[in-house]
């Protein structure tokens, strides 16, 4: 397998990442996560925003964000499967530990890769998955999407213990978003998702979704809801790069009324509008 690396492409084994570097040491580091349908990176753009405006919130020294896009071209040279996941981590670069950010002249350390995706179950995605609540008690910066994600594994890991997909993280009360998705819910035919907030990471799904949903004329409350009135809702499903438009069946042991009616819809026109790049 091969991998961008700091400007190169290298065989994946001859990557070393320093003992210094910043985003192992604090997690100081960034990464997206974008989808590949038939060989064409989706919604680029958007992920490029959403790195760049954490890159500047996080004040890392100017990163070149175009040499981005031919390095995941050429690594998509190598891998031929239809839905491929590219990913991309910019770090702070490596110095001696220090807190302090290093000086202007220390390079941020940057990888890409790309491997293929390995699709959930047809099966599964007609069904809807089961999933539990946890509580969400991440740092108050969700927004940014940086690699410190050991919240939303201990939440993904506590549910899969309990034999559920994934865990629906709520704070104060309010459902924000999953470990590794958005939540959105269908209540008589109008769709409700959390506002975008920096409780929430702005997903690029769901930013397409509600287009899409606006497409297909239907409409859409964004204002937070509680896990009762997720509970009570007619269906629930996630969206995410990866979990693309996927139906909820079940929320902590409590079958959700209806799977898949709003959701599959939305899902095919997602792959439409991914088909259409
Ligand atoms: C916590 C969290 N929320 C939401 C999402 C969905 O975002 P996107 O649609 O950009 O993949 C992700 C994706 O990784 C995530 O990690």
């Amino acid at each position: 397998m091969l991998a961008y690396f700091n400007g190169e492409i290298l065989a994946a084994e001859q990557i070393a990442i320093s003992m210094d570097d910043r985003g192992f040491l604090f997690g100081d580091a960034l990464y997206e996560v974008v989808h590949v349908y038939r060989g064409q990176l989706f919604a680029w753009d958007l992920h490029m925003q959403r790195l760049g405006q954490g890159l500047a919130e996080l004040r890392y020294p100017d990163v070149r964000l175009e040499g981005l896009k031919a390095a995941a071209v050429a690594l998509l040279r190598e891998v031929e499967d239809e839905e491929v996941l590219v990913y991309i981590q910019i770090s702070r670069g490596v110095q001696p530990r220090s807190h302090l950010f290093p000086g202007p002249s220390t390079p941020p350390t940057v990888l890409v890769w790309a491997r293929p995706l390995v699709p959930l179950d047809a099966q599964v995605v007609a069904q809807g998955v089961s999933t539990v609540t946890a509580v969400d008690d991440r740092w108050a910066k969700v927004w940014i999407k940086t690699v410190g994600l050991l919240p939303n594994v201990m939440a993904k890991q506590a549910a899969n213990d309990q034999g559920a997909f994934d865990a629906i993280l709520v704070r104060d009360g309010m459902v924000t978003e999953s470990t590794s998705a958005n939540v959105f819910i269908v209540e008589a035919g109008v769709l409700r998702t959390a506002p975008v907030t920096n409780y929430i990471l702005p997903g690029i799904t769901r930013h397409i979704v509600l287009e899409l949903a606006g497409e297909l004329g239907m409409k859409v409350n964004l204002r937070p809801f509680s896990v009762a009135e997720m509970m009570n809702a007619d269906e629930v499903f996630l969206t995410g790069t990866t979990t693309e438009v996927l139906a909820v069946r079940e929320v902590d042991g409590h079958a959700i009324r209806r799977v898949g009616a709003t959701s599959q819809k939305l899902l095919q026109a997602l792959h439409r509008r991914a088909n259409q790049i």
